[in-house]
């Protein structure tokens, strides 16, 4: 069985991050947002997998290349413009040929392994099986009413939600799925939508099965669902003993058990209280960086303090007064106080930065 993963879209949402990277490439505990879902793929076997780029010359070609630094082995499929999601699983037809397949939505992360769910479909008795999972907020995702544990309709993002049950952006077809395809038309959104084409196959009298989902989901469209997806993943970071002072460990510095520091970082007379990542050839110094922070390569942070966030390669942060909480920086961001009088606020922003004092 082959899968795909779909990572073409613009992540307005997610912007000024998205301006210059991919969703799928936020990092998340300083990994790639994509790498837990071919983590789950590889995990069941799945190691051919299609993703779905906007153009060949996207960050994500020229990173995962042909997968193999990541174990899998990876082709490219461009949809140009950003149809929907059945438009771009439309366009995987030749990659998944006449093989069962399943997809991955690029942008979500989930706890669950799902490798039994993965590695039953094939021989199942189902046309098409849905991840499922249970949400506060069903006007906001593709909804599917359950009967006798059959799915027997699915509607996206609907203002009356027949139940509280979301697609969650794993899904499992077979070829039948490009013949429904074929036969819907662009939503009000003007997106050929894959829940439309999913009740084409229920209209059809295909067995259409469900899967929910067991722990956390994670929509990772917006800063705060990234942000909270860092904290899920850090939060299962296993056991690993306080580094002893010396070495990366310096000054009067605390550090507690579950940090993970990089190669050439130093913590230098700092508290560091995990689980905390920290990259690269990054330097801490004078600081507090508590529990659900990762912090990527080259990063300085200095006389501050931060928690819950996520700062991407590059971040400079000094003598900020109160506490960073959380926040996210992408590459190359600066938070510093005034090095000179007058002591003012500047702010050089991109579209929908947002700053809290
Ligand atoms: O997150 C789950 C939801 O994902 C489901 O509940 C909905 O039924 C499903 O339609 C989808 O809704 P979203 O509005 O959140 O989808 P979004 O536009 O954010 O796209 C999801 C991923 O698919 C994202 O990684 C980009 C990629 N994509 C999207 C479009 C529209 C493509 O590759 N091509 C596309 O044309």
């Amino acid at each position: 069985m082959k899968a795909v993963i779909l990572t073409a879209g613009q992540g307005t949402r997610l912007r000024p991050v998205t301006l210059t990277m991919p969703k799928s490439l936020v990092p998340v505990a300083n990994r790639w947002l994509i790498a837990y879902a071919i983590d789950v793929l590889k995990l069941a076997g799945l190691n051919d997998i299609g993703i779905v780029v906007n153009s060949l010359n996207s960050p994500i070609v020229s990173l995962l290349r042909n997968g193999k630094s990541l174990g899998v082995n990876i082709e490219y499929i461009v949809q140009e413009n950003q149809k929907g999601l059945a438009h771009a699983i439309g366009l995987c037809k030749s990659f998944v040929g006449d093989e069962p397949f399943t997809v991955f939505l690029g942008d979500n992360i989930f706890q669950d392994r799902m490798t039994e769910l993965l590695t039953s479909f094939a021989d199942s008795g189902a046309e098409a099986k849905i991840v499922l999972g249970e949400v506060l907020d069903p006007t906001r995702f593709g909804i599917a009413e359950i009967e006798q544990g059959r799915i027997v309709r699915v509607v996206e993002k609907p203002q009356d939600p027949p139940s509280n049950l979301a697609i969650t952006g794993v899904y499992l077809f077979r070829k039948s799925v490009f013949d429904a395809i074929s036969r819907i038309k662009p939503s009000g959104r003007n997106e050929l939508e894959i829940t439309d084409a999913i009740q084409v196959l229920i209209g059809d009298g295909h067995p259409v099965a469900s899967y929910e989902l067991d722990g956390w989901w994670i929509d990772a469209g917006k800063p705060d669902a990234i942000i909270m997806a860092n904290q899920l993943v850090l939060e299962e970071l296993p056991y690993t003993p306080a580094p002893e002072n010396g070495g990366q460990v310096e000054g009067n510095s605390e550090v507690s058990h579950r940090v993970l520091i990089g190669k050439n970082s130093r913590v230098i007379d700092s508290v560091i209280r995990g689980p905390v990542i920290i990259g690269e050839d990054t330097v801490i110094c004078n600081s507090y960086v508590g529990p659900y922070t990762a912090l990527g390569d080259n990063v300085v942070v200095e006389g501050s303090e931060i928690e819950a966030s996520i700062v991407m390669k590059n971040c400079e942060i000094r003598n900020i007064q109160g506490r960073i909480d959380r926040s996210l920086l992408a590459d190359n961001a600066r938070v510093t106080s005034a090095p000179h009088m007058p002591v003012a606020h500047r702010f050089v922003l991109a579209e929908n930065s947002y700053v809290q004092f």
